[in-house]
């Protein structure tokens, strides 16, 4: 799909103001720039940034409750699903603070710019999510191409006693991860297809009890 063809279909999907749309040719303008240097995303999908990082990203915004205070990235990298998110959280009027962690100083940096060049209600933490002395205050989390299922689980068990959801982008592997882990885990979750890859899927995770 040409960017052209891409945009229209993220239009047609999503019914974002034309103002979003901007933002997010701004955010893409700077992703391409900052690209060749700090390795933002892969370079098979530098043209597929519409459908494979934006779209992507907003399938997500309604599993969020509405009364939802905070929602943590895991992982940010260059602000998926998190920003996308911010940008549409901004449009609708959710009054959602996104935290974005990231252990990349490079990355944190360029999340930095985005959230003060489009004014989004979101921070950029510079943060090793496993320094051992580290825990977390949140209840809602998303993780997209973060961590193997077993390590996100064990983090959040650790980590996030707490939690409330827990939303996972899981690939094709992500069947046998999810058999994997039910050996160790009592797992209760929704899932859902994703709108851009037909191997692809989501989980809402609710619960997660070690046997
Ligand atoms: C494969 S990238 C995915 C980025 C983004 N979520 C996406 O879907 O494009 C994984 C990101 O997680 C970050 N990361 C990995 N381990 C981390 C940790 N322990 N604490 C914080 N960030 C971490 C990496 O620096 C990297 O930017």
């Amino acid at each position: 799909m040409d960017r052209k063809d891409q945009i229209d279909t993220f239009n047609r999907f999503t019914q974002v103001s034309r103002e979003t749309i901007k933002g997010l040719m701004l955010y893409e303008e700077l992703l391409i720039k900052g690209n060749k240097n700090l390795n933002l995303v892969g370079n098979s999908t530098i043209n597929h940034i519409w459908h494979r990082h934006f779209l992507d990203s907003f399938q997500v915004i309604d599993f969020i409750d509405k009364n939802q205070k905070t929602l943590v990235d895991l992982g940010s990298g260059a602000g998926f699903p998190g920003l996308v998110l911010s940008i549409v959280a901004k449009e609708r009027k959710i009054p959602l603070k996104i935290k974005l962690i990231e252990k990349s100083k490079r990355k944190i940096n360029f999340l930095k710019e985005i959230i003060t060049k489009l004014n989004l209600n979101a921070s950029a933490i510079y943060q090793n999510v496993e320094d051992e002395k580290f825990y977390f205050n949140d209840d809602t989390f998303v993780a997209r191409a973060f961590k193997p299922l077993p390590k996100i689980f064990e983090l959040m068990h650790k980590k996030a006693k707490n939690f409330n959801k827990i939303i996972i982008f899981l690939g094709k592997n992500g069947k046998d991860g999810l058999l994997q882990a039910s050996k160790n885990w009592d797992i209760k979750y929704k899932q859902r297809m994703s709108v851009t890859s037909k191997d692809s899927f989501i989980i809402e995770v609710s619960k997660l009890i070690k046997k």
